[in-house]
């Protein structure tokens, strides 16, 4: 079959070496973004002149047949048309006669590529925020339920001091708020239209950029046509935002899949977010989560491969290019679905306020509270640091926890200690007394909240 570059070749490619270079299998995702660009190219090179109107009409006709076919599923690609852009311009020749050939004027397949990058990026990173905005709504629903339940806070997965549990979500709220402001920031790089760069200098037709950016409803235009067709940054910064997002969303899998175990029992998944297992009939497993976690590394692996594919490449472009698609398209499906299954994993779950709080009540979580107690008594911290290490000690020993010895006892270890030291031993009032700002402290969480409802509202 002639290839559409094919005027100065004197032989054939062989099917295997047509394959390898080939993108079509991949880039056939960009098709209604290659159409849609070709659409305003069309009706700007019509605009100033370039081609008739005429043809130009029977150009977009051609193309809004192929939209209809496309979303159809009629169009079948073939590998011996190599990519996105050859297969539709052939399909447009045999929809419309040689006349398809005008479309190409005043273009090259290296600003057509990037202008559906573009467009197609723009698509999935507006969906990605309205997504990222509905997992922050499940977030914060969930900590409003459960302001007063107490959990262990961990530091190196050891029980710390009690906190909220609303507090725990509110964490990842922050996280998916910063994730969201990132893919808002990406946006601007992304709303720049490439097109009108032609293969690498521009070119010598009357052509209208900002005509093009205005129908394909771009913020702004590439100033240096070089850059245009060989930046590859906006996505580069997406995988990156992709990558940071996956590694919060991957933590708080972490940490789902030890509460659902049988040790920690926090939370109960619903049986829609678990599976079972083969041979074991009593298995409930966390699957998602844990897939979640898993596809982590794949979009890590996204942001290195075109990291490393960039980093020797000369201007303009190179076929190199062709690797950028891939890792791109596998990022955006990968985020886009983790956030689906978080948002209703997380609204769906079970939580076992009681064993959360029970947890709190036979530890030692709350040591600070006493030695916040001395040293609000005049003992220094460092002095009540040291006594109540001591303190645990001896407990541990004994079997007991601080809030079993005696008051007695505890007039010997320090006379300032009075009987008010147990309400303050307990874990309730230890998250209750917490009122520093963006502390764990019921009041601190309930300002959270309602900054965030607020947030959420205005957006
Ligand atoms: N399939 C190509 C890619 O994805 C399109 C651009 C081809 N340009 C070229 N000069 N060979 O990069």
């Amino acid at each position: 079959m002639a290839k559409l570059w094919g005027g100065r070749f004197d032989g054939q490619n062989e099917a295997w070496i047509d394959a390898f270079g080939a993108s079509i299998l991949f880039d056939q995702k960009m098709a209604a973004q290659d159409i849609k660009g070709s659409l305003a190219h069309v009706k700007m090179l019509a605009h100033t002149g370039i081609i008739p109107r005429e043809e130009a009409e029977q150009i977009s006709a051609g193309l809004e047949k192929l939209q209809t076919k496309l979303t159809a599923g009629e169009l079948e690609f073939t590998v011996e048309n190599e990519d996105v852009h050859m297969n539709i311009e052939s399909y447009l020749t045999a929809e419309i006669g040689t006349v398809a050939g005008k479309l190409h004027t005043a273009r090259s397949r290296n600003d057509q590529v990037a202008t559906d990058m573009h467009l197609y990026l723009k698509e999935v990173v507006n969906q990605l925020i309205l997504k990222i905005q509905h997992f922050r709504n499940v977030l914060v629903e969930k900590a409003a339920e459960n302001v007063h339940t107490i959990m262990p806070g961990y530091t190196h997965l050891q029980h710390a001091q009690p906190i909220s549990f609303a507090h725990h979500l509110l964490a990842y709220y922050e996280m998916l708020t910063r994730d969201q402001t990132r893919f808002t920031e990406n946006l601007q790089r992304i709303d720049v239209l490439p097109l009108g760069s032609a293969a690498l200098a521009g070119t010598t037709f009357p052509i209208d950029r900002f005509f093009v950016a205005n129908e394909l409803d771009f913020g702004t235009i590439y100033a240096n046509s070089l850059d245009a067709v060989s930046d590859r940054d906006f996505i580069l910064e997406f995988l990156s935002n992709s990558a940071i997002m996956m590694m919060h969303l991957s933590r708080f899998c972490e940490e789902l899949i030890l509460w659902c175990s049988h040790e920690f029992s926090f939370v109960e998944l619903t049986d829609s977010f678990s599976t079972g297992s083969s041979i074991m009939p009593q298995k409930k497993n966390p699957d998602m989560a844990e897939l979640i976690r898993g596809k982590t590394g794949r979009v890590y692996g996204n942001l290195f491969g075109l990291l490393t594919v960039m980093k020797g490449l000369p201007l303009a472009y190179n076929k190199d290019f062709q690797e950028d698609k891939e890792g791109m398209f596998d990022t955006a499906e990968t985020i886009l679905t983790s956030l689906d299954i978080m948002a209703g994993m997380i609204d769906t779950m079970k939580v076992n306020k009681e064993t959360m709080a029970q947890s709190t009540e036979s530890d030692f979580s709350n040591a600070t509270e006493l030695a916040d107690y001395l040293a609000s008594h005049g003992v220094t911290f460092r002095e009540a640091h040291e006594i109540v290490g001591k303190l645990v000690l001896s407990c541990i020993q004994r079997g007991i926890y601080l809030q079993d010895v005696p008051l007695a006892e505890y007039q010997k270890i320090k006379s300032v200690i009075g009987s008010d030291i147990y309400e303050k031993l307990s874990s309730y009032n230890a998250v209750k007394n917490r009122h520093s700002y963006g502390g764990t402290g019921f009041d601190q969480v309930e300002f959270q909240i309602k900054a965030a409802q607020s947030q959420l509202q205005k957006e």
